[in-house]
């Protein structure tokens, strides 16, 4: 598979950004999202495809902007198909399943058929699960920033306390990760992007 570059995903993201700052703050997370998943694979040498991680935590979320409104608001009622919508979007776009499934597969630690159904969650009712271990990875780096008003970075502590909500499994699924890949080391990264770490 031929690998997008880090400007043609850039490219990408003006093109579909409704508005400079839905770009600034959807590509910057994606940015964000790629250094932490980097500074994992470097310091426990991860046998990952890195090249292939980059390109997918610069697109996970590449569907969002797909749920703004002509008004620029977001639509948060439906945030949950932005997955789908990006994987929709990358697929129309001629890019390979590869690289489709980071959008689809990264939402919280996985959404299943059965938590669809059961919680009558927008999505069409099906497993999306990260499989990959470069799936795996980029949905995990993603749990460490939150694209909120303003953007923050959040440690494993705070991740666990909010996805309870969705569950005890998700959870335990989450704190299997931690224990997995460890935590990253966000102090730097919060400084750099100037975003508080909570
Ligand atoms: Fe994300």
């Amino acid at each position: 598979m031929r690998i997008p570059s880090d400007l043609a995903i850039r490219s990408l993201h003006e093109r579909l950004a409704p508005n400079p700052t839905a770009l600034d703050l959807v590509h910057t997370h994606c940015v964000i999202v790629a250094e932490i998943a980097a500074q994992l694979i470097a310091r426990d040498r991860l046998d990952v495809d890195a090249d292939l991680v980059r390109a997918g935590c610069l697109v996970h979320d590449i569907g969002v902007y797909r749920l703004y409104r002509p008004d620029g608001s977001l639509d948060h009622a439906n945030y949950l198909q932005h997955g789908i919508l990006g994987h929709e979007l990358l697929r129309d776009l001629g890019f390979p399943e590869q690289l489709c499934r980071f959008c689809s597969c990264h939402t919280g630690v996985g959404i299943t058929r059965d938590d669809i159904l059961r919680q009558s969650l927008p999505l069409p009712p099906a497993d999306y699960i990260a499989q990959t271990a470069e799936e795996r990875l980029v949905m995990y780096a993603d749990k460490f920033h939150s694209k909120s008003t303003p953007p923050k970075f959040l440690t494993a502590a705070t991740y666990q306390s909010e996805v309870i909500r969705f569950g005890h499994d998700k959870a335990a699924t989450f704190a299997a990760m931690v224990t997995d890949y460890g935590e990253p080391d966000l102090e730097l990264l919060a400084a750099t992007h100037g975003h508080v770490l909570v």
